[in-house]
């Protein structure tokens, strides 16, 4: 599918001199993750050690994979960057707009009638700018990367946070915001802090019962959901080499659980007969001819502690089967006691329904796994008690588990297929009766179980297990069903067990498929259009920001002084507006609606100054905008905190908020506010965040002389003709005073100076 086995061969080609440069700046053997890292320097071979945790680099990811949710915002950007081609490997996926309802066919038909002008948008924009596009029911974004495009050794950044599945063929590949994709596309480096390093190692061998998700299922239980913040889980030992590469890619997938950067593994056999059985024989070849380079140093592994922030040791031999939740993922318990937990807890016994699949568990083997149990059902004259549900990952998945008759097998169960595609696992499940929101339990081999994250319902509890648990337990009907230990009542009143789940790592027939869903981009794409219609409500061509015009902003109003905490959630809401991504204009008219007000504690409810009325921030700001009156809005501590999504600077920005001074800023959104030509201040006394009335007007004295390290001066005139006058911080380096000066950093980078 167009994986670009010359870019690979060049990673390949310089990754020896980076890493031994590498190895002797830092006087001492390398980790796996370090090697990935220092061998993707945006300036080249290294010339300096990196300490973890503290020093920001910059990176050159060589793939970039993006989401049809937040592509669209990405591409609408990147189509200002006045560049003909993306200047990296990239791809689209259209994956979670599809919602599961009734079956794959029927919901395919529904989202292409209901989506279509986004799916539209995507393919058009994608073929214009060499970016390849996979078309609704093509598959998961992970899925799909996995099978096609991951390779040992790579680095690559997504807009999604499971894009570290990828980390199961010895990837460092990392979710990060749309800003971040749209630089990378635009041919600008990506920086990231140098993360942490957390050594996993995996002692023993899986059987029986356990499988790859159980390791993820007790690691999350040791780390919980923050405990990975800030690093890379690198997994090794005989246990990890043991396991096949996509039960690496289930592990991997599920370290955004614990809040992990990414996760990965070293090359090695199982990675090998992968890459051949997905048709990448010479990735593979290219691969062994550097092996050396795609594992850390032997060292390393032998003695982990002095080379790891932090080391976990799980032995796979004693390893139990777990069921993780209900409402996160790191509640972990171990299948022997979950008849107990669940009575302590009141956790509802009986299982509604099974949902197997999702980019974190569709693989060949897990399938095959999972069939192994359905076969029982008959064979040992069953009833499957519970509903039962699959989405596949991938077209070239389904297609190969339909031709070896594992959908067959599945539907004598009387399992329902849904699409491949994102469904139940993001909420986009219409499942029926969930409006009545009553307390009841399902299952699943997903990632997440956040309340309401598969149905909606706050009242659905969601454990998380393998594939092979989900399916025994969805037979039994029970939560706390044991299939190591428990029997099942058949037919003829027998007492029978299930036999141990059975399967193959890799197809032995091969992967098959008709059509994989997979759209090349147009060689030259200049003159392909970009469809987008001027009456849609869920897209809108974006307009350049205007440049600033030299002067000092001045008659500035007071937006809003937001109190307390707030997030990219409390600056963009997510939900229903959702719907709006690829829509400034209309996403705009949730812009702060979650920030407190420090005058009145409320939500979205301010004065509009030349009113004296008060309203909601969006209808205020408008007014303000449309009577050509600049604004600003006030914040505490760490604003901006959350998600790196990029609406939250482009929101006030496109309703005409100047600049944003805060106590503290979280670091994404401060850079997301400077690429999108705002002013990100902070006060250089905190103090002066008391200062501010209701009814403020604000003068920047010395804007005109912006410089790197050089405080502003701040005029705040009060209602009664009283004048406070402030100083403020800010961290701009000249390059980025220069996207401020243009307007934003795209704006730069489209006249060609950034
Ligand atoms: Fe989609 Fe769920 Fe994976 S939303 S990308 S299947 S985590």
């Amino acid at each position: 599918m167009a994986f670009d086995i010359e870019m690979i061969r060049k990673v390949y080609d310089q990754i020896a001199e980076r890493v031994d440069k590498a190895r002797t700046l830092t006087g001492k053997p390398l980790t796996l993750s370090e090697k990935i890292l220092y061998a993707h320097l945006w300036d080249g071979t290294p010339s300096k050690e990196f300490q973890r945790g503290k020093d920001y680099v910059d990176f050159a990811p060589d793939r970039i994979a993006c989401q049809d949710a937040t592509a669209q915002m990405a591409l609408l950007q990147f189509m200002h960057a006045g560049k003909s081609k993306a200047a990296v490997p990239t791809t689209v996926h259209c994956d979670h707009l599809i919602q599961a309802k009734i079956d794959a066919k029927t919901d395919l038909k529904r989202a292409n009638e209901t989506s279509n002008e986004v799916f539209d948008f995507l393919e058009s924009v994608s073929n214009k700018y060499g970016i390849g596009f996979w078309k609704p029911g093509a598959g998961i974004i992970h899925q799909v990367v996995l099978e096609n495009y991951a390779f040992p050794g790579g680095m690559m950044i997504g807009t999604d946070s499971h894009t570290v599945n990828a980390g199961g063929l010895g990837m460092i590949a990392i979710g990060v915001g749309g800003a971040d994709a749209v630089d990378v596309m635009a041919g600008m480096p990506w920086e990231l802090k140098f993360p942490k390093l957390i050594g996993v190692k995996l002692t023993g061998k899986l059987s029986g019962w356990s499988a790859p998700k159980d390791v993820i299922l007790k690691v999350a239980g040791i780390l919980t959901v923050k405990g990975g913040t800030g690093a890379i889980i690198e997994y090794f030992g005989e246990g990890a080499e043991s396991m096949s590469c996509t039960g690496k890619g289930t592990i991997c997938n599920m370290g955004a659980e614990v809040g992990a950067t990414t996760s990965t593994f070293g090359y090695d056999a199982s990675m090998d007969r992968y890459l051949r059985s997905t048709g990448r024989a010479d990735v593979a070849d290219a691969a062994n001819a550097v092996k050396e380079y795609l594992t850390a140093d032997a060292e390393v592994y032998a003695n982990p502690e002095n080379y790891f922030d932090q080391v976990i040791e799980i032995n796979l031999s004693e390893l139990e089967p777990h069921l993780n939740g209900p409402f996160t993922p790191d509640l972990a318990t171990p299948i022997s006691e979950m008849k107990e937990a669940a009575a302590k807890n009141d956790w509802p016994i009986n299982v509604e329904v099974g949902l197997i699949g999702s980019c974190t568990n569709s693989s060949y083997e897990d399938i095959s796994r999972a069939a192994s149990l359905a076969k029982q059902v008959a064979d040992k004259k069953l009833k499957t008690k519970a509903k039962f549900t699959i989405t596949p990952g991938s077209e070239q998945v389904r297609y190969t588990i339909e031709r070896d008759g594992f959908i067959d097998t599945f539907d004598k169960i009387g399992a329902t297929v849904f699409a491949n595609a994102c469904g139940p696992c993001i909420g986009m499940w219409d499942r029926e009766g969930a409006d009545k929101q009553e307390r009841n339990t399902i299952v699943h081999s997903f990632n997440r179980n956040f309340a309401k994250r598969a149905d909606g319902n706050p009242n659905t509890l969601a454990f998380v297990g393998s594939p092979e648990l989900v399916t025994a337990i969805a037979i039994a009907g029970k939560l706390d069903f044991n299939p190591l230990k428990d029997t099942l009542i058949n037919e003829d009143g027998e007492e029978v067990m299930l036999d141990e789940p059975r399967g193959y790592e890799l197809p032995p027939e091969g992967f098959a498929v008709e059509d994989a869903g997979f759209i090349a981009p147009a060689e030259d794409g200049s003159g392909v259009e970009v469809k987008v219609s001027p009456s849609s409500e869920r897209l809108q061509l974006l307009d350049p920001f205007l440049p600033w015009n030299g002067k000092n902003i001045t008659g500035a109003k007071l937006l809003i002084k937001a109190f307390g905490k707030c997030t990219t959630d409390h600056i963009s809401m997510a939900g229903p507006w959702l719907r709006y991504r690829g829509h400034l204009d209309n996403i705009a008219n949730n812009t702060l609606i979650g920030a407190v007000n420090a005058f009145n504690q409320k939500t979205n409810f301010v004065k509009n100054q030349l009113t004296g009325e008060y309203g909601g921030v969006p209808d205020v700001q408008r007014a303000y905008k449309a009577a050509g009156i600049p604004s600003i809005v006030v914040g505490d501590h760490n604003y901006g905190e959350g998600s790196s999504r990029e609406h939250a600077a482009m929101q006030p920005r496109h309703l005409g908020v100047k600049a944003v001074l805060v106590k503290s800023f979280a670091r994404i959104h401060e850079t997301n506010l400077k690429k999108q030509g705002m002013l990100a201040l902070t006060f250089a006394n905190e103090a002066d965040y008391d200062l501010i009335k209701e009814d403020d007007t604000f003068n920047f004295i010395d804007l005109e002389s912006f410089a790197p390290e050089k405080q502003l001066t701040l005029e705040i005139v009060h209602v009664d003709g009283s004048i406070d006058t402030i100083k403020v911080n800010h961290s701009y380096n000249d390059g980025q005073i220069a996207w401020f000066k243009a307007g934003s950093a795209l704006n730069l980078i489209a006249a060609g100076n950034a």
